[in-house]
């Protein structure tokens, strides 16, 4: 996960389009248990919780939130702060 951040970051500096297969971990693989999810923004601008077994693996370098991930960023759909 951290070479798929500098590569993502790396790219995101040169203005260059990048597309990163994540490596989390996964239980069941078939979307049920939760455990493989990462925090993307979409192309709404909201960041959402996504299932690297059945979403991905594969996400644009950009989209994933990489120094939150095994977190639930602020602002992400769902939180607390977007309840209120
Ligand atoms: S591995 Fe279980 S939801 Fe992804």
């Amino acid at each position: 996960m951290p070479m798929l951040a500098s590569v993502a970051a790396e790219s995101m500096a040169r203005k260059v389009f990048s597309q990163c297969s994540v490596e989390e971990s996964m239980a069941c693989g078939i979307g049920v248990c939760m455990t493989c999810v990462l925090p993307v923004i979409g192309e709404d601008g909201i960041t959402r919780m996504l299932r690297s077994c059945v979403d991905g693996p594969i996400f644009r370098g950009d989209r994933v939130r990489w120094s939150e991930i095994g977190t639930v960023p602020e602002g992400t759909w769902g939180s607390e702060a977007l309840r209120s």
